[in-house]
């Protein structure tokens, strides 16, 4: 696959076939990514693949956690206010995804539902979870931003699909508990990564982008 249709391409996916991904095809997306660029080649990502019955548990865990509306505790802290043009963005794009869906307004169960399956990984046989060392900040999360979009474009070249869930980082007693990882790593991102399930309805939906001119400015 050309590069730039490889990022025109690319898109989250959110509903995957149960099928196992060969630990060889796995182990070639992340050796690419383990190519990303770094702040001063630090190479501050350290990385979890999640599958099999490890995977089922923390799965069940994660999702009873979050069905009791349990306090989330992400050790990067989501921004208290958006920016109002992101705001609306972010709005627009919860929006979208529920009309594809069919859910509306009113229908809180449902829309409920739909942020519970994060915690079901989507039905990926696998998920990715990226951990830096507690003491690291900004600048290293600028780096697993872009080892982890090197492992969602190699992905595609295997006929993968991924999806990066903040969801997934709600709770890091839990995932450090089950993955026996210590206090002194933060976790970052979660990924789920699978075989796509084209039939799927919410793998109808596409996310909008604003034109090139919005973000650009030409000296
Ligand atoms: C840091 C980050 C966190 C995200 N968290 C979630 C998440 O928790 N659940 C989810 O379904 N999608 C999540 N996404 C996917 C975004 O919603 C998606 O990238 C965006 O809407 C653009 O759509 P696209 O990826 O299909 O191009 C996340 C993406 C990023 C980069």
């Amino acid at each position: 696959m050309n590069l730039i249709e490889a990022i025109e391409n690319r898109r989250s996916i959110r509903a995957f076939k149960a099928d196992p991904i060969p630990d060889e095809i796995l182990k070639k997306i992340l050796k690419a990514a383990g190519r990303s660029p770094s702040y001063t080649n630090t190479q501050p990502w350290e990385i979890a693949v999640v599958s099999g019955k490890k995977r089922d548990e923390l799965s069940r865990e994660l999702y009873k956690t979050a069905s009791s509306d349990t306090p989330v505790t992400p050790d990067i802290p989501k921004p208290l206010v958006w920016p109002e043009e992101l705001e609306r963005r972010s709005k627009e794009h919860g929006e979208r995804r529920f009309k594809v869906l069919g859910i509306g307004r009113e229908d809180t169960d449902k829309r409920k539902n739909l942020r519970l399956l994060n915690f079901k990984f989507y039905g990926a046989p696998a998920v990715l979870f990226i951990f830096m060392d507690k003491n690291l900040g900004e600048w290293s999360i600028m780096d697993i931003g872009m080892f982890a979009q090197t492992i969602m474009l190699s992905a595609l070249e295997y006929g993968l699909g991924t999806c990066p869930q903040a969801a997934l980082i709600d709770y890091p007693h839990i995932v450090k508990k089950y993955l026996n990882i210590p206090e002194s790593k933060k976790l970052v991102l979660g990924i789920s990564i699978g075989y796509p399930d084209n039939e799927a309805l919410i793998n109808t939906y596409r996310s909008m982008r604003v034109e090139m001119d919005e973000f650009v400015k030409w000296f």
